[in-house]
């Protein structure tokens, strides 16, 4: 890609991000040492010091790196979700996978297990991975948007994302994955704000741009629980779609199909 392409890219992404970030909570929002890449919204000073990004964090191995941030989710209070969890829910498998999925947030079983995809959906992700992907659970990186379960399951609202996502970003970088999957239009929409909705999305080649150096490659598709809906033919119809979208990913992989 152009250099005047990224940086034209960058700048939408700042964009379409800002309506998460500009609001009176920030210095709530980011007032505790996570290397908030956001630190320069802060206006005061104490927090933008605090969000300083310690250098030394890059001789720290990805293990060490993600114990870090589980460290910070199991304590964090920067959204009202903290309230009612009885687990965070950080993520699992392998820091060293090519391919990352992303759900929503944590369900009831996620909530109570402290393990993202343990579910009904996650039983139908599995069986992707197994049997299309022709790879182990343990092989890929599971994660969600929110660390913590939205009452009833409901979506993570737009303070809750804001309070959250950098978790996730932080999450993206230690892995290093070639391809991220978001499953599903929450998914999709909360990582790249200018994707609305996943019928029309999924399959598309997307790039999520954190950093210059931090430019990763997405292609959205259903999430599993979403598979399950519907009459037998539209069941039918949306595997079909997600095995189109598992081959482009292989394809992106170099896995022979
Ligand atoms: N659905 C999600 O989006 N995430 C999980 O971890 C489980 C179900
Ligand atoms: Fe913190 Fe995220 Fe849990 Fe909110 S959902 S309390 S931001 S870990």
């Amino acid at each position: 890609m152009e250099l005047v392409e990224v940086y034209k890219q960058i700048i939408l992404e700042i964009k379409n991000n800002l309506k998460y970030y500009q609001n009176d909570d920030i210095n709530f929002i980011f007032n505790e040492n996570d290397n908030s890449k956001f630190k320069f919204l802060s206006s005061d000073k104490e927090t933008q010091d605090k969000n300083t990004f310690k250098s030394n964090d890059n001789n720290l191995s990805k293990e060490s790196k993600m114990d870090k941030i589980n460290a910070q989710v199991m304590r964090c209070k920067k959204c009202s979700l903290y309230k009612i969890r009885n687990n965070t829910v950080l993520g699992e498998g392998s820091l060293n996978s090519e391919i990352m999925f992303i759900g929503e947030g944590p369900g009831e079983n996620e909530d109570l297990t402290g393990r993202p995809f343990v579910g009904k959906a996650g039983e139908l992700l599995v069986k992707i991975i197994e049997n299309v992907l022709k790879l182990k659970r343990e092989d890929v990186y599971m994660a969600n948007i929110v660390k913590c379960r939205p009452p009833g399951n409901r979506n993570p609202n737009d303070l809750e994302v804001s309070a959250c996502i950098n978790y996730l970003h932080e999450q993206i970088k230690i892995i290093n994955p070639k391809i991220i999957v978001p499953l599903g239009s929450v998914a999709l929409s909360r990582l790249l704000p200018r994707y609305n909705g996943i019928t029309k999305n999924r399959g598309r080649e997307m790039k999520l741009i954190l950093s210059r150096e931090d430019i990763y490659d997405v292609i959205p598709t259903y999430h599993p629980s979403y598979l399950l809906r519907g009459s037998q033919s539209e069941i039918n119809k949306k595997k079909r779609e997600v095995w189109e979208d598992i081959k482009k990913i292989m394809k992106k992989l170099n896995m022979l199909i």
